[in-house]
């Protein structure tokens, strides 16, 4: 079975909103399938639809102490505070530290249809708020304070500039919302 291809920042596929799930078929369950064994060679603890170019809302996920795939997931609460250093796949080899919500009330979907309902906490609620992120089209570097978000174009120049230049340059311009485009130089930016 082949592996996907994780989409990186930069692919308008991640910044696309995903639509509902209103069918649950052989194919889905076999692109599930082929999404947990991508994550777990990636390695990670959960990937979203988006990440691998389908525009659906759903995600899946294995942090350890529990796995699954849950559709059309909604955040119906979310309490407290939590600091956590959060990386992404699709923003590869970069993390920060980023606060959010320390616990969440999750209501979804699974391959069978059940309805699912879950208080997360902590690591298991900084994952589905991150997987939920991807199907509004929403991505870490967007939850960056502005000296995060300066680090961050720097380093995604670099990586920009490092892909460009194995691929002939036809990569997309540096992609944190609301830059200027990507051909400009890495440093001394002012973002808005
Ligand atoms: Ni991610």
């Amino acid at each position: 079975m082949p592996n996907h291809e994780i989409r990186v920042i930069g692919d308008p596929v991640l910044r696309t909103p995903a639509t509902d799930v209103t069918d649950v078929d052989g194919a889905l369950v076999h692109l599930c399938e082929e999404m947990f064994e991508t994550m777990y060679e990636a390695p990670g603890i959960g990937l979203a639809a988006p990440q691998v170019g389908v525009q659906k809302r759903f995600f899946v996920y294995d942090h350890g102490e529990a796995a699954g795939v849950i559709l059309n997931p909604r955040i119906v609460e979310s309490d407290g505070e939590w600091v956590f250093e959060e990386g992404c796949l699709s923003v590869p080899g970069l993390s920060w530290e980023v606060v959010r919500p320390k616990t969440v009330h999750l209501v979804g979907v699974d391959l069978d249809g059940n309805e699912l309902s879950i208080e997360a906490d902590e690591l298991e609620a900084r994952l589905f708020q991150h997987e939920l992120d991807h199907l509004d089209g929403v991505l870490l570097v967007d939850h960056l304070d502005d000296d995060q978000r300066r680090e961050a174009r720097r380093a995604l120049n670099e990586m920009t500039m490092a892909r460009a230049g194995l691929s002939g340059g036809s990569l997309p311009p540096v992609p944190l919302s609301g830059g200027p485009d990507g051909r400009s130089p890495g440093r001394g930016l002012r973002l808005p």
